[in-house]
């Protein structure tokens, strides 16, 4: 099995997840742990044609369509990047997992979530996050953040955005001890301090009893 830390970032389109990711990554690197960042959809070579589809295409996408796309590019994902890291020991921070479907293609375009969580099965293939963080912001604060310049999803308007916030809390509510909350209305370094803090807390537990 894995011997690393597999971390998710989850949240709306202008949340700052990102930004917290990279501020993460640099924080645990000084602290000398051996940190990978990736996200989904995108990462690996096949992911980014995926990708492009997902976010740039000119035609329009059927919503079943776009569901098999963001889990084809997460099956190739697992594979070929996110497993491989973790064999390695190291402490995968990863812009978007599993959640962003449920939250996006199950709550928010109206897909079955039932069937969505089995498909999810499927492309992670016994893969689960240690810990998911999630930065939870009110939709208009998200928007304005976002600006005018959007890609496909976040154009999908306000109402879809809603829907997946709403699927996020859901699945918090479901997942209590995977999932930790973060308010990301508060300031960037506000959000950095509470998220510092919960993945210390995860990384120097679970390497203590491993070392025990
Ligand atoms: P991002 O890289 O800017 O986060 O863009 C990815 C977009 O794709 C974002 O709007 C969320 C969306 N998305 C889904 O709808 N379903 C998914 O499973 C994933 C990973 C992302």
């Amino acid at each position: 099995m894995e011997n690393g830390f597999f971390i998710t970032f989850e949240g709306a389109d202008g949340s700052g997840k990102t930004t917290q990711l990279n501020n993460i990554k640099t924080f645990l690197q000084e602290k000398g742990f051996d940190v990978v960042t990736t996200f989904e959809p995108g990462a690996t070579k096949t992911g980014e044609k995926i990708r492009n589809i997902l976010l740039h295409s000119e035609d329009s996408v059927a919503d079943s369509c776009e569901m098999f796309l963001f889990l084809a590019d997460r099956a190739q994902h697992v594979e070929m990047f996110i497993k491989p890291a973790l064999k390695q020991g190291k402490i995968v921070l990863c812009d978007r997992h599993t959640d962003s479907t449920i939250a996006y293609q199950g709550y928010g375009r109206g897909q079955n979530v039932e069937l969505l969580k089995k498909l999810n099965q499927i492309a992670v293939n016994g893969l689960s996050p240690d810990l998911t963080l999630l930065f939870d912001v009110s939709t208009e604060i998200a928007q304005d953040r976002v600006g005018k310049d959007k890609d496909r999803m976040e154009a999908a308007g306000i109402e879809f955005h809603k829907k997946v916030r709403n699927g996020y809390l859901e699945l918090l509510k479901e997942n209590p001890e995977r999932i930790k909350l973060i308010n990301a209305n508060n300031s960037i370094e506000t959000v950095y301090n509470e998220t510092k803090d919960i993945i210390l807390n995860l990384v120097t537990n679970k390497r203590g009893k491993t070392n025990a």
